[in-house]
């Protein structure tokens, strides 16, 4: 993961790399670090935990020069700590570095064994040790750094700045993603356009294997083969609108709150004008597809799992879900008539991103639904659906899941309706029922004191089972996901039908179980496994609707009762309880319900 920041620029660069590092924030946030050049002195200023601590080092400490690079990490090799943290400098060279460098164990033996120490537990180290070894054998600094990424195995995108350069940067990708930012007599780089978004909207995107040479005013790319190679630049528009808290305490909160607003937006730009059909930005004929496979990790996955059912089910294409780390590794065979469709919500997960360059050549099509739609995943696509959920700043996915539901049912409908497989008086009676879901998610909202009731109970707990069954149970998973993200209580969800196979032995009066299961064709036979818990002194906290609540709540031991909805749109109502339930949950913990320990917003190592 981490965010990587440059500047060749016309005024002072450590406050505009500082902002810069806000907006990568959510790639992580165990350390931070800036380097400048100043009339040719190379320094850096470096600080453990979140970048405001690094923001206060420089008040202090501050660093001038109108060079600069800059790094936001989430730690991979080597715990945070300031000697981890980058810029890592050798000598005349500083580094920052998104990635991983496999091979950084041979290296280190290498340069060992020519006399050179490491004083940090990190491979970036690597990278500035081998890159000063090969200035010290009087390289240029160009060909230090081109000689270094040559030697380079793994996931890198890696950013140069050099001691006695005030106009020189260099900037080398593969695997992950980097942009080169075009100013006015200015030049930037960053990880992603968003980073860059306040300094300029013209962008070129290094492809893999790019290295690039940058000064104030010129930019020289060449590919893996080291040839010239000439990269478009485009003009981003990126909604730059400041991204802040409002009136909530968390932007989980806020991000929770806003779903029937997206929502409402996602089904707006994806129907037909007339209101009956759904319309896709691209080609995409149902007919001539035998199988989708969907790929994602995390939440993404769960959307997936979830649109799998509505696929099936309303469609009757066969779906194949897979999480994108171990699909990419198990090679799994990729038939003719197969769509490959990916779930991210970054476009930038490392794993769901390798997981589509294996489809590449295989499947039919490349379709993706993301939220950022300038991100590697949305490129690489043949057709990209954005799910329109707005900057999401939380680590712990809320808008973005239910946004990728209503998007991905939209498509699951289209299938239906290329496929003959439902009416088009039923199609059209779903999509009504749809476009009225704002007003349901909004009465769903106004559930929030109850759920806060049950979530004061549930913080006391240090493991809750949830349970779900059918659409339900990719819901249970991601409710079980959340609480552990946000709250660190240990949770495991379950089919219900599962639970008498094994799971049932934890059941004990210590043991909270949240059952989501609303009065639908299932509800009988989730209540017998509700049952099943009660008879075994667990405690169950009830997630269901008026009539599912006439039936049970003599017996929960709490109950959080949700609208009424078609059960087709179940998913995306008890998605709210199941996130209102992990935030409460963690604000009664008092942890940090927006940056959790160890996690980052954008995973970008595999
Ligand atoms: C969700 O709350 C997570 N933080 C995480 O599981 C996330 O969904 C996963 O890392 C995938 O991210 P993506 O959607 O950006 O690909």
């Amino acid at each position: 993961m981490c965010g990587i920041v440059g500047v060749l620029g016309e005024h002072e660069a450590a406050p505009i790399l500082v902002d810069a590092l806000k907006r990568l924030e959510y790639r992580g946030y165990d350390s931070a670090g800036i380097a400048t050049v100043d009339n040719g002195h190379l320094s850096r200023r470096r600080a453990v935990g979140k970048l405001v601590n690094l923001s206060d080092l420089l008040v202090h400490d501050p660093l001038s020069g109108k060079a600069g690079i800059g790094h936001t990490r989430w730690a991979t090799h080597g715990a945070p700590s300031v000697e981890n943290a980058h810029p890592h400098q050798a000598g005349p060279v500083a580094v920052v570095h998104n990635g991983i460098i496999e091979n950084f164990r041979e290296l280190r033996t290498e340069l060992s064994q020519s006399g050179i120490g490491f004083s940090t537990e990190t491979d970036t180290e690597t990278v500035a040790l081998l890159t000063q070894h090969h200035l010290n054998q009087g390289h240029s600094p160009v060909e230090a750094a081109r000689k270094t990424v040559a030697r380079l195995h793994g996931a890198f995108a890696l950013a140069f700045l050099f001691d006695g350069e005030d106009d020189l940067l260099i900037a080398a990708r593969k695997g992950s993603p980097l942009a080169i930012g075009h100013g006015d007599g200015e030049m930037f780089v960053g990880s992603d356009a968003i980073a860059l978004a306040p300094m300029t909207d013209t962008i070129t995107y290094l492809e893999e294997g790019d290295f690039a040479v940058i000064t104030r005013t010129s930019l020289e790319i060449r590919d893996a083969n080291g040839e010239l190679a000439n990269r478009e630049k485009r003009i981003i528009h990126m909604d730059d609108a400041r991204v802040d808290k409002g009136l909530h305490k968390h932007f989980m909160a806020k991000e929770i709150a806003e779903q029937p607003q997206v929502i409402g937006e996602a089904v707006r730009h994806y129907l037909s004008e007339d209101g009956n059909s759904v319309d896709l930005p691209g080609d995409l004929d149902f007919t001539q597809v035998d199988r989708l496979t969907m790929v994602a990790c995390g939440t993404a996955f769960y959307a997936c799992l979830t649109a799998k059912y509505w696929f099936e089910q309303l469609a009757q294409l066969p779906v194949e879900v897979d999480i994108a780390s171990e699909f990419r590794y198990r090679e799994p065979p990729i038939t003719k008539g197969t769509v490959a469709l990916f779930v991210s919500q970054s476009g930038e997960t490392a794993d769901t991103l390798a997981a589509l360059r294996y489809c590449e050549g295989k499947a039919d099509s490349i379709v993706s639904v993301v939220n950022v739609s300038e991100s590697s995943i949305a490129r690489a696509s043949d057709l990209s659906l954005p799910i329109l959920a707005g900057v999401e700043v939380g680590v712990a996915s809320t808008k973005a899941f239910t946004c990728q539901l209503t998007v991905l049912l939209m498509l699951a409908l289209k299938a239906a309706e290329q496929r003959g497989t439902l009416s088009p008086e039923r199609i059209s009676d779903l999509l009504s029922r749809l476009r009225a879901t704002p007003s349901i998610l909004n009465a769903a909202l106004e559930q929030d004191g109850a759920v806060a009731k049950a979530a004061q109970q549930l913080s006391e707990s240090s493991d809750v089972l949830f349970l779900g069954r059918g659409l339900m149970y990719p819901l249970a998973l991601e409710g079980a996901l959340k609480l552990k993200e946000i709250s660190y209580i240990h949770a495991e969800a379950y089919a219900s039908g599962e639970l008498k196979h094994g799971p049932i032995a934890l059941i004990d009066k210590t043991m909270p179980v949240v059952v989501m299961a609303p009065y639908d064709a299932l509800f009988d036979k989730t209540r017998s496994n509700m049952q099943e818990v009660l008879a075994r002194g667990g405690k169950v906290v009830m997630i269901t609707d008026e009539h599912g609540a006439h039936d049970t709540a003599s017996d929960a031991w709490c109950t959080i009762v949700m609208p009424e909805i078609d059960p087709v749109l179940t998913p995306i109502l008890y998605a709210i309880p199941a996130q209102l339930l992990a935030y409460h949950t963690a604000v009664a913990k008092g942890t940090d319900v927006d940056q959790p320990r160890n996690l980052a917003k954008s995973v970008t190592v595999e």
